[in-house]
C-alpha cells in the first residue's frame, strides 16, 4: 500500500454523511455481552449493528443535550461532576453487564447507556479509524492478536478500542491515567463485552491493581501492547518477565524517540549491539521485537500533537478556572508540538506569550512566530499562567513556584505527571485547599497561592474532552501499528 493511501486512511474522509430522519435509539440498550470471560473477539455483525443504529440516531443529538432525565450527566463528563461521587470503590462492588459478565472494574456499569452516546458521538468525528474499521472488516488481520492496552478511556480511545476488536483482536485495557477515564464510556465498554479496569479519580495503588488484571489474566495470555506512557510495560517486565517474553510487539507513547533508540544502539545492518552498558531491560527487549511509537509518526506529532493541543489548552484552561486570557502574559516551557499548539491559541486570545526553549531552532522559531524567548526565572515573578510542554521532567521546581505572584495557574500539557515538581509542594508549610475537581490551590504561609491543575498531570485529558478528529488521526496510526506488528 502506498504511503498516500495510508495517510488517507489515516486522516480519512471529512465529508461523510450519515444522517438519517430515524429516531433516537438506545444501541447500548440492546447491546450483549460476548460470551466466555476473556474471549472478546467481537463479532463483526455486532459492530455492524452498532454502527447502523449509531448513524440513524446522530442528527437528534449534541454534546450539550441530555437525551432523558434519567442519564443526565453533564456531558462534559471530564469535569468528574457526576460519575465520581460514590464513595465505595469500585473494586468492593460486584458488578455485572446485562449478559451476566463480571470480568471488568467500571464505577458504574448503570451509565452505560450515555456513554454509548459518547462513543457514537465520537465516532462522527473520527472517519479515518471508521474508515479503517470498515476496510478490514473481513480479512480481520489482528485475529491472532491478544492485546493488553493502557491508555486513557474516553469516547474517542473506545473507538480504537472497538475497531480493533472488529479487526478481530481480543483486548484486556486498563486506564494509563488517574484522572482522565471518563467512568460512562468505561461503563459502555464493559456493558459491550470488554474487559475495562477503569474509573475515574482511582489510588495510584488501584490504577496498578487495574493494569495488573489486564496483563495476568486467567486463560488468557497477551501478545501485544498498546501503550500510553509505558507503565503496562513496565509492570509486565519488572512483575510477569515470563509473560514479556511471550510478547511480540509493542506500540507505545514512549517520551523516548525509537529512532534514536535505533541509531544509538543497532549498526548499519540494523542488529542490536545487546552488550552495551547503557542498554535497558526494555530496550533490549525492543532491540528483539518491533516496537513502535507512535510519537515518530507524523500522523501523530502534526495533528495530535499541535492541533488537538492548540483546542484543547484553552478548552482546559477555561473549565477549570473561568480566566479570561486577554492581556494575560503567559509562559510556555518548550516550543515543540504542544507548546507551538498551546502558543498560537493563547495569542489568539490576547495573551502575551512568553517561550523558554532549550534548542535553538524552536527558540529561533517561537521568536519568528512573535514571542518573547526568556528563561523562566526572567519572567516567572510576573506571569499569570506556567504552562509546561517539553517532554521533560523538573521543568518547574518549588523555587519557581515560591517566587510566583500570588493567583498564578500552573499547569502541565507535557510529559505525565514530571514536568512540574509538585512532591516539592507536599510539606508541612504550604496547605492544599481543593477548589474543584482537578483544581487545587497550594497556599503559602504569606497568605499567597497558587492554582495547580490536575496536580501536575495532563491538563487537556484531566480538565476537558478532546477533538475526536485529531483523536481519530492518532488512534488509526496506532490501529495501522498494531496491524503492521
Ligand atoms: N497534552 C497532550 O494532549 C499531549 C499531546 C501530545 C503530546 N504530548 C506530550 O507533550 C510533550 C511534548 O510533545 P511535543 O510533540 O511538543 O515534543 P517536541 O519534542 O516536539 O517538543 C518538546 C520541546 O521541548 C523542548 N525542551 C526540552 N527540555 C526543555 C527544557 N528544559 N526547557 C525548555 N524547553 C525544553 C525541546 O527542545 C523541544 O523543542 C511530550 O511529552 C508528549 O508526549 C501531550
Amino acid at each position: 500500500m502506498s504511503e498516500n493511501i495510508e495517510i488517507r486512511t489515516i486522516i480519512g474522509n471529512r465529508n461523510i454523511n450519515t444522517v438519517s430522519d430515524t429516531p433516537v435509539t438506545d444501541p447500548a440498550s440492546g447491546a450483549k455481552g460476548l460470551e466466555g470471560s476473556n474471549a472478546f473477539v467481537c463479532q463483526r455483525s455486532k459492530l455492524d449493528t452498532k454502527t447502523s443504529a449509531l448513524k440513524k440516531s446522530n442528527r437528534y443529538r449534541s454534546r450539550s443535550l441530555s437525551a432523558s432525565s434519567t442519564d443526565s450527566y453533564s456531558s462534559a463528563s471530564c469535569t468528574g461532576s457526576s460519575s465520581d461521587s460514590d464513595d465505595v470503590s469500585p473494586r468492593e462492588k460486584v458488578q455485572k453487564n446485562s449478559a451476566g459478565n463480571s470480568d471488568f472494574c467500571v464505577r458504574n456499569i448503570n451509565q452505560h447507556a450515555f456513554g454509548r452516546r459518547e462513543i457514537e458521538i465520537a465516532e462522527q468525528e473520527m472517519p479515518g479509524i471508521m474508515a479503517l474499521r470498515k476496510r478490514a472488516a473481513d480479512d480481520k488481520p489482528l485475529k491472532n492478536a491478544k492485546i493488553v492496552g493502557c491508555t486513557h478511556i474516553n469516547a474517542q480511545t473506545a473507538v480504537l478500542i472497538e475497531t480493533l476488536a472488529a479487526l478481530g483482536a481480543s483486548l484486556r485495557w486498563a486506564a494509563c491515567n488517574i484522572y482522565s477515564t471518563q467512568n460512562e464510556v468505561a461503563a459502555a465498554l464493559a456493558e459491550a463485552g470488554y474487559p475495562v479496569f477503569a474509573w475515574r479519580r482511582k489510588t495510584e495503588e488501584d490504577f496498578w491493581w487495574c493494569i495488573d488484571k489486564c496483563v495476568n489474566a486467567e486463560n488468557w495470555q497477551p501478545n501485544m501492547i498498546l501503550d500510553d506512557g509505558g507503565d503496562a510495560t513496565h509492570l509486565m517486565l519488572k512483575k510477569y518477565p515470563a509473560i514479556f517474553k511471550l510478547i511480540k510487539g509493542a506500540i507505545t507513547k514512549f517520551p523516548t524517540n525509537a529512532l534514536r533508540f535505533n541509531s544509538r544502539y543497532r549498526n548499519s545492518r540494523g542488529e542490536c549491539n545487546r552488550s552495551s552498558s547503557s542498554i535497558s531491560a526494555v530496550e533490549r527487549w525492543q532491540a528483539d521485537r518491533p516496537a513502535m511509537n507512535v510519537n515518530d509518526s507524523v500522523t501523530k506529532t502534526k495533528y495530535d500533537n499541535l492541533y488537538s493541543c492548540r483546542e484543547s489548552i484553552i478548552d482546559s484552561l477555561k473549565r477549570s478556572t473561568d480566566v479570561m486570557f486577554g492581556g494575560k502574559q503567559v509562559v510556555i516551557c518548550g516550543y515543540g508540538e504542544v507548546g507551538k499548539g498551546c502558543s498560537q491559541a493563547l495569542k489568539g486570545f490576547g495573551c502575551v506569550v512568553y517561550v523558554t526553549e532549550i534548542d535553538p531552532i524552536c527558540a529561533l522559531q517561537a521568536s519568528m512566530d512573535g514571542h518573547r524567548v526568556v528563561k523562566l526565572n526572567e519572567v516567572i515573578r510576573n506571569v499569570d499562567i506556567v504552562i509546561t510542554a517539553t517532554g521533560n521532567k523538573n521543568i518547574v521546581s518549588r523555587d519557581h513556584m515560591d517566587k510566583m505572584k500570588n493567583g498564578c495557574i500552573v499547569c502541565n500539557m507535557g510529559h505525565s505527571n514530571t514536568e512540574i515538581d509538585v512532591n516539592s509542594l507536599r510539606t508541612p508549610d504550604l496547605t492544599w485547599e481543593k477548589v474543584r475537581s482537578q483544581v487545587d490551590h497550594v497556599i503559602w504561609p504569606d497568605g499567597k497561592r497558587i492554582i495547580l491543575l490536575a496536580e501536575g498531570r495532563l491538563v487537556n485529558l484531566s480538565c476537558s474532552s478532546l477533538p475526536s478528529f485529531v483523536v481519530s488521526i492518532t488512534s488509526a496510526t496506532q490501529a495501522l501499528a498494531d496491524r503492521i506488528i
